[in-house]
């Protein structure tokens, strides 16, 4: 099979050699996607442990596209819809890209729709409804360069939400990218882990789940279980082994979120004990001014307010200079990763950055920051 992986920008890399170690090949990277090859039992064991895709689309047919005419012929015969898409069964399409002509993507996702109605009407008198909130299959188009790719979507609902936050506080990181920017950091699970400023602890549960390899998602219904080829069989034994997976929180270091707000505080606690994790992450409900070093050193990551406006701005230079004051002084030797949606803000830590990552967070261009704390 032909699949693609939308994932968050700056990270496809990283979405690249996790789809690798899962049993994807013929990788290729793109912006925000990638491309790869797979068997079934990949097919379906991505689902439950890559943390970093937001979805899957399996190729399934693609043509040469300029026009109308072309469209709607090249929907109809490039795919065998008749097998695939029965009229009992309700489906969507959704379009991303343009050709000349074909430049509104909703009259161009309609005209994909009649090609696909026409054909089942012509055969059976009978065509599929259309359904946008739960239907049986969604197809998608991509146009470029007068070329179309069909695809058809594996899961209703983007694969970053994991069930477990449904309580968000200010500004909270979406869990695959969260997921993403610990790979980055390499963090080995051996040494403590420090969230300074952990707002609904999406870092802290991401790196433990990704430590761990805790599969994720494993009870959704997906839209890949209406594909024509679907092996149950092979699904259910991956499903099987993901949900008997045994796995030893044992082995975990001194992980630590520190949260000023009271109320986010406690909606860290309940995303915490809803991903099951409340006896091995530590929450303090405090200024991360006063923790203390008592540990090992580790690494401590933080995703703190970038002040868009002016005068949240000046209040948080003062935040920035006390936090690389603080850092050099009790936690030299620690690594620190920053996600900066501010560089002006970024230099009042008075700290040499050893690298940086680009990355989108929710359209902010932002910064992964690593520095080294001496
Ligand atoms: C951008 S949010 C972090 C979002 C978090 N990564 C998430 O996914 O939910 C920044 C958080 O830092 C907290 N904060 C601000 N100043 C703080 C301080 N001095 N000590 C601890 N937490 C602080 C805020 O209350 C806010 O929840």
């Amino acid at each position: 099979m032909n699949v693609v992986a939308s994932a968050p920008e700056g990270l496809e890399k990283y979405l690249a050699e996790e789809i690798s170690d899962l049993g994807g090949f013929k990788i290729r990277i793109n912006k925000r996607f990638i491309n790869f090859e797979c068997d079934h039992p990949t097919l379906y064991r991505v689902h439950f442990y890559s943390r970093l895709a937001f979805r899957f689309y399996r190729e399934i047919a693609s043509f040469t596209c300029f026009d109308r005419q072309s469209l709607y012929e090249g929907v109809r015969d490039s795919f065998n819809w008749l097998d695939w898409l029965h009229y009992e069964k309700t489906f969507n399409v959704q379009v991303t890209g343009r050709t000349s002509s074909l430049s509104h993507t909703h009259f161009t996702a309609l005209e994909v729709k009649n090609s696909i109605t026409d054909l089942q009407q012509s055969v059976w008198n009978k065509r599929s409804n259309i359904s946008l909130d739960n239907p049986h299959f969604i197809i998608h188009l991509h146009l470029n360069n007068n070329k179309a790719i069909i695809s058809l979507q594996s899961s209703l609902e983007s694969l970053h939400k994991r069930g477990y936050r449904p309580a968000v506080g200010n500004a909270p990181l979406k869990e695959n990218l969260a997921s993403g920017l610990i790979k980055t950091t390499k963090w080995n699970g051996k040494s403590p882990l420090i969230d300074i400023m952990c707002g609904s602890g999406t870092f802290l549960i991401e790196a433990v789940n990704q430590f761990l390899e805790v599969p994720i998602n494993i009870d959704q219904v997906y839209l890949f279980e209406n594909w024509l080829d679907f092996r149950k069989d092979i699904y259910l034994n991956e499903k099987n082994k993901a949900k008997n997976k045994i796995i030893n929180y044992a082995k975990l270091p001194k992980i630590i979120g520190c949260e000023i707000n009271p109320k986010v505080f406690d909606q860290a606690k309940v995303n915490i004990s809803l991903a099951g994790l409340e006896n091995y992450i530590e929450l303090i409900n405090n200024d991360f001014l006063e923790l203390q070093s008592k540990f090992m050193p580790g690494i401590i990551i933080c995703n703190p307010p970038y002040g868009k406006k002016l005068g949240d701005e000046n209040e948080l230079i003062f935040l920035y200079e006390k936090m690389g004051i603080f850092l050099k002084n009790h936690f030299s030797g620690w690594e620190f990763w920053l996600l900066s949606g501010n560089p002006k803000l970024t230099k009042y830590l008075k700290m040499k950055a050893s690298l940086k990552i680009p990355v989108s967070n929710g359209g902010i261009d932002c910064r992964w920051i690593k520095y080294l704390i001496r």
